[in-house]
């Protein structure tokens, strides 16, 4: 590397409530992972981009600032669309590149629905931002980081997964209006209970590229215009979503006015310091919602959600995109053995895939590293 500035981390996430709600102007709730992706950054003069990844060691890739337009891309690997997305966007918005080397390296599970690609893309995006543009706003970086994957990557996602990134701090969940941009930093103290919030990965890939998620965003765009409002953010009493005569897209509207509602719910309960205990039915509640009107769970999802909640979990649902991903689980600390024997169990007799399991308390969001870290 020609001089190596520094290193970067952008975290993944999950999101406790407010799933498929962020493109529909409504509420997410997310907290960062102690899991993410580090981006080792040096500056380059000669105009030339040189990006690897320690997770892709066989695909470095070598390409000029200059020649950062799409043409071309379809050769390079999915996950180097990401990190070159960003870059095109600074310099599309005119933020001068004279060249850069960038080094990836991860340990957020890919296709496991805990926004490894939102990880990475920020991570390029912070150091981009530190390297080349001091003045951009958090507001843009999310925007950027966006942006690559709408564009370049050909995903039509909302903001939740790259606001999580950026705007996440340890010990809080993250309560935002993506409407408006606000947002309040809740505190979750789990320890303090005697509970964990236990991620399953089941293992099952999840890939938005296929189709699905844009057709969900498209029922929505089409029921918030069939119910004459701006976006189902506005529609403020499920009984209004009856008016819809398709029942397909009455569900899909049921689920995103019902799972604002419980956005809300969550926040105000754990914002008055409460038992978070209090907010396990919710949780469970908004797994049903998207198994059943929403239609992207999974069995193993749903069998995940089962068996925590049967083995004594206080609430469980999925997180992320779905059609596959991870479940959370929100379960005493001394019963959390128990709730993952039982997990591995069902999925043996069931002949899923063993899952992957582990605790998570909430982490920083996107910052530079200090030299031991
Ligand atoms: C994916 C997208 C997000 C959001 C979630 C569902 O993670 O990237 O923008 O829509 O799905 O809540």
């Amino acid at each position: 590397m020609e001089s190596t500035a520094g290193r970067w981390l952008a975290p993944g996430r999950v999101n406790l409530i407010g799933e498929h709600t962020d493109y529909n102007d409504g509420f997410v709730l997310p907290m960062a992972l102690p899991l993410g992706v580090t981006c080792t950054a040096g500056v380059r003069g000669d105009g030339m981009v040189r990006l690897r990844s320690r997770q892709r060691a066989a695909e470095p890739i070598e390409t000029s600032t200059a020649a950062l337009d799409v043409s071309g891309w379809s050769e390079l690997p999915e996950w180097s669309h990401y990190a070159l997305g960003v870059l095109r966007e600074f310099t599309r918005r005119g933020y001068e590149v004279p060249g850069v080397e960038l080094d990836l390296d991860g340990t957020v599970p890919i296709g496991a629905g805990l926004s490894s690609s939102a990880a990475l893309s920020c991570s390029v995006a912070i150091a981009l931002r530190d390297l080349f543009a001091p003045s951009l706003s958090a507001a843009e970086i999310i925007d950027i980081a966006r942006t690559a994957e709408n564009v370049y990557v050909g995903v039509p996602t909302g903001v939740l997964d790259q606001s999580a990134a950026i705007l996440c701090t340890a010990g809080h969940v993250l309560f935002l209006d993506v409407r408006t941009g606000e947002h309040e930093q809740i505190p979750f103290d789990l320890e303090r209970f005697g509970l964990e919030l236990l991620v399953v990965d089941t293992g099952t890939p999840h890939r938005l590229v296929d189709g699905e998620y844009a057709r969900r965003r498209t029922e929505c765009a089409t029921a918030a215009e069939e119910l004459d409002v701006p976006f189902l953010r506005d529609v403020t009493s499920p009984d209004l979503v009856e008016r819809l005569r398709d029942p397909v897209l009455r569900r899909r509207a049921r689920h995103v006015v019902t799972e604002n509602a419980r956005v809300r719910t969550v926040a105000e309960q754990l914002r008055t310091g409460g038992d978070p205990r209090t907010i396990g039915p919710t949780l469970t509640a908004g797994h049903h919602s998207l198994r059943d009107d929403y239609e992207v769970s999974a069995p193993p999802l749903d069998t995940a959600v089962e068996t925590a909640t049967a083995a004594g979990a206080y609430g469980a649902r999925m997180v992320g995109g779905g059609f596959g991903g991870s479940v959370i689980a929100l379960v005493d600390r001394e019963n959390t053995p128990n709730v993952i024997h039982a997990i591995r169990k069902t999925f043996h007799t069931n002949g899923f895939k063993p899952p992957r399991t582990f605790a998570v308390t909430p982490a920083a969001g996107a910052h530079r590293l200090r030299d031991h870290e």
